[in-house]
């Protein structure tokens, strides 16, 4: 017999999308506190990484979708070249209220969008990059966002991802497993105050697909030159790619 969480995490309810997002809402005043604590502050360089993986070109302009507090849109201002626009969108009010907060501190304020990833409200071929880091799993279909993705960038943009995957290691991901199942969600859960919050994330992971499959699933929406990088032994995963026609 499934948990309400397992069966959230899996989409095996109708309005996955609204539980997603009441869930992000509740956590997300203590959102990017967790996610330093629990990834051991990995989290900052794995969004670096995908920064680097995009390869922004000068003059680019970068949809972040599933945004958050705006720290992958943040860790893209801070590259070099930066993309010369920044749009962040997210469908949690709450998550964009975090992101909102921290706009007095940035040089350059993000332009942030209250948007289903699933039902972008952008027109066809507007951006030279889309990313979205650890938001993929979160969405009712995935697939379905992958394409949104694909039809906002213009022909030649890129797409990054950045998702948590599991260690291939037999020794490393029976230790990850342990301190994902066990620990995580007792940190998680007594600093954000929502312990389901923090059942679902390794669940949410556990459920979802591998990187072969999301590769897969990238080519499948019509993506082209699909590569992945595996970061910490494979706990987190980039995939880019890119629209040719
Ligand atoms: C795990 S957080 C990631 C936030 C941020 N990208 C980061 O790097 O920390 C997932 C985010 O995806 C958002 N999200 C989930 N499903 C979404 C959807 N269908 N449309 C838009 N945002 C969504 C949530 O509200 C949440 O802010």
């Amino acid at each position: 017999m499934q948990t309400e969480t397992e069966q959230i995490a899996r989409g095996d309810v109708a309005d996955k999308g609204r539980r997603v997002r009441e869930m992000f809402d509740r956590i997300a005043r203590r959102y990017t506190l967790v996610n330093t604590l629990i990834s051991f502050g990995r989290d900052a360089h794995w969004r670096r990484r995908a920064v680097r993986a995009a390869a922004v070109q000068p003059g680019d302009c970068l949809l972040d979708c599933c945004c958050g507090p705006g720290e992958l849109a943040d860790a893209f201002a801070a590259g070099d070249p930066a993309p010369a626009q920044i749009t962040a969108s997210d469908f949690s009010p709450r998550m964009l209220a975090a992101a909102e907060r921290r706009q007095a501190g940035r040089a350059k304020p993000l332009r942030l969008v209250q948007a289903d990833a699933m039902k972008l409200s952008f027109e066809a071929s507007s951006f030279d990059i889309v990313s979205c880091a650890f938001g993929l799993r979160n969405l009712a279909d995935p697939k379905e966002g992958l394409a949104e993705f694909f039809r906002v960038l213009r022909p030649g943009g890129r797409v990054a991802i950045l998702e948590f995957s599991l260690p291939a290691g037999r020794l490393m991901r029976a230790c990850y497993l342990l301190y994902f199942r066990r620990v995580l969600p007792v940190i998680g859960g007594l600093i954000s105050g929502d312990l389901g919050a923090y059942r679902y994330l390794p669940k949410s992971v556990e459920s979802f697909f591998s990187p072969v499959q999301i590769a897969d699933m990238v080519e499948a929406v019509g993506f082209r030159d699909v590569r992945q990088e595996s970061l910490s032994a494979g706990i987190a995963t980039i995939t880019t790619a890119r629209r040719v026609g």
